[in-house]
């Protein structure tokens, strides 16, 4: 569904992908791990759109889609949910999520937003609070639905287990498998709780230094903790 290719991408002068290669698979729900600064969130980015492609390609459903912008994309199919829950904090809950769907008729918003309360029935609690307001769950339930209004065909996650405690993580880790069946979402989720995303992905991608480190089925790191560790040394 979508295909990475020799992906090179940076700041300003400073380079930071140095030719990534990676598949996310129509259905599946593929992980990245790997070190901090080593280039995960930059990757998601890029692939988005947000910060142009220097090099390489980005094919999404068999279409080059590098540089073509992140308006094109989310109409496309593309959702994304950025690092560190971001949410509009002087707006309502209810209001962040009508800038989720400004492009939606309103009665298909109507439709998906009632989705959206069965995902997540606190947000509905809270529709009239100001985000600001919500605690770091909510406001990651919130920033997550906001892209889920779109009915995006694939998911892009940034660390959505990011400042969350265990419980939450858990619960997160399992409306994310949710949104996978039920909603039919392809997903590339970034992670760093390794254990928690090992367990949800169907394929794991590891980035070191800008580059891939590693490609394969999450048992195989599961077995061999030697390996893993390697990875973010
Ligand atoms: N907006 C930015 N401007 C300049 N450098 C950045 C910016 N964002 C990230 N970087 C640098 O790019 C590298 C990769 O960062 P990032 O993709 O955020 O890593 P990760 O998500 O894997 O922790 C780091 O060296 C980081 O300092
Ligand atoms: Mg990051």
């Amino acid at each position: 569904m979508l295909n990475v290719e020799e992906l090179e991408t940076g700041y300003g002068k400073k380079q930071v992908l140095f030719g990534i290669n990676l598949e996310a698979v129509e259905g599946k729900i593929t992980a990245i791990i790997g070190p901090n600064g080593s280039g995960k969130s930059t990757a998601l980015k890029s692939i988005f759109g947000l910060i142009p492609v220097w090099n390489g390609n980005v094919i999404y459903n068999g279409e080059p889609i590098a540089n073509r912008g992140t308006r094109a994309n989310v109409n496309d199919g593309i959702g994304f949910v950025p690092q560190g829950n971001r949410v509009f904090d002087e707006m309502t809950v209810l209001e962040n999520l009508e800038i989720g769907g400004l492009h939606l008729r309103r009665d298909r918003f109507k439709e998906e937003l009632k989705k959206m309360w069965g995902l997540f029935p606190e947000l509905e609690k809270r529709k009239k609070q100001n985000a600001g307001k919500l605690s770091g769950g909510e406001k990651q339930m919130l920033a997550l639905s906001r892209a889920l209004i779109m009915t995006p065909k694939m998911l892009l996650m940034d660390e959505p287990s990011l400042g969350l405690s265990p419980k939450l993580v858990t619960f997160m880790m399992g409306h994310i498998r949710k949104i996978n069946h039920e909603f039919g979402a392809t997903v590339l989720i970034v992670e760093q709780k390794v254990r928690e995303v090992l367990d949800l992905c169907d394929r794991v991608y590891s980035i070191k230094l800008g580059k891939v480190a590693f490609e394969g089925s999450p048992e195989e790191l599961q077995k061999d903790k030697g390996k893993l560790k390697h990875l973010f040394l």
